[in-house]
């Protein structure tokens, strides 16, 4: 098996103390490893294999876009967020809706926008910071005037104002709990739709980088575990404030290379947890960046840092639904459109992580659009809405 992957397996070790943690791990590397076995018998007949089934995955995206099944009831306060996951995902597979299709989606999350300038989880709901950076997102994506023209930044600007703490974190709502997704979500706000002021943003880096913990990711407020999705929020908040320098680069690289797994080659969340397709984009969605920081600093030469074709591997071999369409998390589980989107991304960004060689695995047919990794965002879709605002009047 290890002669046809890009490189040897090797398994955990429980050290013959078996726990519920060591056995979860087991079960999950048995899974992937018949997957694996499968994989190694097609690939000598195929020189496709392994194959991102594009057309399967358009078609699962575009019918969640206009119906979703009832298990996604419980999403109802995260309406936005279905939007953007949706079209980041087309946007990677280079698939543009039809002017009418674009329109509908703006008028949808048109009905989300409340009069304070922050968008809701849906129409006539609270507004929030976490739908409001779906919403901003979504709509860059769509990348329309329409799309641009229906966010208020006045009143977004204000609706920012207004959940910054003196201490220059952010709440995610009103009365809310303040935490770093907050920052990162007002920050890429700000920048994409060009309402940043200084004032907004006082201090703000001072209390990010409190949240970098002594394992060298980020926790989600100052004290708690390191986390991916916390790290990707402090990681890429620091950048767009400027302030990365502040940030222990190499204990962020130390921490973020061991969250990759040696059988799986996708990455774990944290310590001692399972691989999850989705942390193809919150882990190892950071190593552009930082490989480029850290050669700028004199740092690093053994660029890009992290095993992109493993990474590959797990994604295609492991989290597909080649069937249904749509990613996965890991191995026998369903697949969502939160994880479409996030596995997608990931994915994107390895498959674009040597600059001037091609580094994907399979064939040239599975590549996908290049992608912004701060604001996760497909390429010519960011420089697009980045243009667009860039030309607007700046709030003072
Ligand atoms: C699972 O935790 C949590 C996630 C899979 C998502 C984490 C992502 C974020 C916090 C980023 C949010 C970003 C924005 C922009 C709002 P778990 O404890 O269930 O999973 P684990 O076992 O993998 O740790
Ligand atoms: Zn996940």
């Amino acid at each position: 098996m290890n002669k046809v992957l890009s490189v040897p397996r090797i398994k955990f070790d429980n050290e013959t103390l078996e726990t519920d943690t060591s056995s979860s791990q087991s079960e999950v590397e048995r899974k992937i490893s018949s997957l694996f076995e499968l994989y190694c018998s097609k690939v000598e007949c195929d020189p496709d294999v392994p194959v991102l089934y594009k057309p399967i995955h358009l078609s699962y995206i575009r019918s969640h876009l206009f119906k979703l099944p009832q298990n996604y009831e419980c999403l109802d306060s995260s309406r936005p967020w279905l939007c953007y996951w949706l079209c980041q995902s087309l946007a990677l597979l280079n698939y543009e809706l039809t002017s009418e299709e674009k329109s509908n989606v703006v008028s949808f999350l048109s009905k989300c926008q409340h009069e304070t300038g922050g968008f809701s989880g849906g129409p006539n709901q609270m507004p929030h910071l976490a739908p409001t950076y779906a919403a901003v997102s979504a709509l860059c994506l769509i990348g329309t005037e329409e799309a641009f023209n229906t966010i208020n930044r006045k009143k977004l600007h204000s609706f920012l104002m207004s959940l910054r703490m003196p201490n220059g974190s952010f709440c995610m709502t009103k009365y809310g709990e303040s935490d770093i997704r907050a920052v990162y979500c007002a920050v890429t706000v700000a920048q994409l739709t060009n309402v940043y002021t200084a004032d907004m943003f006082e201090s703000t880096n001072r209390w990010v980088i409190r949240c970098q913990t002594y394992e060298g990711g980020f926790g989600g407020v100052p004290g708690v575990e390191a986390h991916g999705g916390y790290t990707f929020c402090g990681f890429s908040s620091l950048i767009l404030l400027k302030s990365i320098h502040m940030c222990d680069t190499k204990a962020l690289l130390r921490w973020v290379v061991n969250k990759q797994m040696s059988f799986e080659g996708g990455f774990q969340g944290r310590t001692n947890k399972l691989v999850d397709g989705c942390y193809s984009f919150w882990q190892a969605g950071i190593f552009p960046v930082l490989t480029n920081l850290l050669e700028s600093e004199g740092n690093c030469t053994l660029w890009p840092l992290y095993d992109y074709k493993a990474l590959q591997e797990y994604v295609l071999i492991c989290c597909q639904n080649r069937y249904s369409g749509g990613l996965i998390d890991k191995p026998e589980k369903p697949p969502d459109v939160y994880h479409t989107c996030y596995v997608l991304s990931g994915l994107a960004l390895a498959q674009h992580a040597v600059k001037n060689e091609t580094s994907t695995v399979g064939s040239h047919k599975n590549i996908l659009n290049s992608n912004n990794p701060i604001y996760n965002m497909e390429l010519t879709c960011l420089k697009k809405a980045l243009d667009y605002f860039k030309s607007t009047t700046p709030i003072n």
